[in-house]
């Protein structure tokens, strides 16, 4: 496997301080994050060309995706800027030697060293939100595209602009001051800042209104095939979340709640996660 190690760009040394308590390791394992990863994992499966494809997962933290398409037969490439995930994403490919990933590799989704073309699928499934700039979420987007190959696709995801909001009510962290202000924030600018040391309240990230992702992806020239809320109503509007998702008839019903309006323009921001699925023509 390929290890080069690659500084370049950097990031916000908060979001790195964040990462590096190791909340990726198994965060789409549990709660309500398998709400995502089951949403995530059917979009990708709706979209993806058969393998042997190749993929690039930019942002792709502990590599729990990159793992799992690994072994689905495609040739998967992770680049992430944070230390540790790329450590965690080098074991987690060790643990599978039957197919392991092809290359993990420190890196900035700003500037990535993949030659021109040279992926069938590129995915950018968290380096969005954490790039507060615009001109450098449209720089990642634009790396994207240079390394995606023509008719290849790019899976952008974005935080919705309301997700601090509706987590607050959740789980009621707007009896906290500190919170209601950083809500505020979000609701006014998009930028989400977490002065307090909670962990909950998440790190430095952009959180997107749904139109403002897509005009995002075609202006860095990508052609949007759709557009879809990831979690649906289910990802907050469920009390105990736990008997729902270990319920198979239950969990069905969180599902089909959120494929039922995935397009919905109405709801979309209801979603935590704004999912965009892109063309490059
Ligand atoms: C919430 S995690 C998501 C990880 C994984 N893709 C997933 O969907 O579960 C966000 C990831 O984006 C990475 N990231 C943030 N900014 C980045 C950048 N500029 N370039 C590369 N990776 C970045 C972080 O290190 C982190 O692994």
């Amino acid at each position: 496997m390929d290890e080069l190690s690659h500084r370049s760009e950097t990031i916000a040394p908060e979001i790195i301080a964040h990462y590096s308590e190791g909340v990726e390791q198994d965060r789409l394992l549990r709660n309500r994050s398998r709400l995502e990863y089951a949403r995530t994992q059917e979009l990708l499966r709706r979209h993806l060309p058969e393998p042997p494809a190749t993929i690039l997962d930019v942002g792709g933290g502990p590599g729990v995706y990159a793992c799992w398409l690994a072994s689905e037969g495609y040739e998967v490439h992770l680049v992430d800027a944070v230390p540790l995930h790329v450590e965690q994403a080098l074991r987690a490919s060790e643990a599978q030697p039957g197919c392991p990933l092809a290359s993990v590799r420190l890196g900035d989704a700003r500037q990535l060293l993949q030659a021109d073309a040279s992926a069938d699928v590129v995915l950018l499934l968290g380096p969005l939100y954490h790039l507060t700039e615009r001109q450098d979420r449209l720089q990642a987007l634009g790396e994207a595209k240079r390394v995606v190959r023509p008719a290849g696709l790019v899976f952008a995801v974005g935080i919705s602009r309301f997700a601090s909001l509706l987590d607050g009510l959740m789980s009621e962290y707007l009896d906290d001051p500190a919170f209601a202000r950083i809500v505020e924030q979000d609701l006014a600018t998009g930028q989400h800042r977490n002065p307090t040391n909670h962990p909950g309240y998440f790190t430095t990230a952009f959180l997107h209104h749904p139109d403002e992702l897509q005009r995002e992806v075609r202006e860095a020239g990508l052609k949007v095939v759709e557009i879809v809320g990831l979690e649906g109503p289910g990802g907050w509007l469920v009390h105990d979340f736990e008997s729902w998702w270990s319920n198979p008839e239950r969990r069905v019903h969180l599902l089909s709640a959120a494929r039922a309006v995935e397009h919905e323009p109405s709801l979309l921001g209801l979603s935590a996660h704004l999912l965009v699925v892109a063309r490059k023509d």
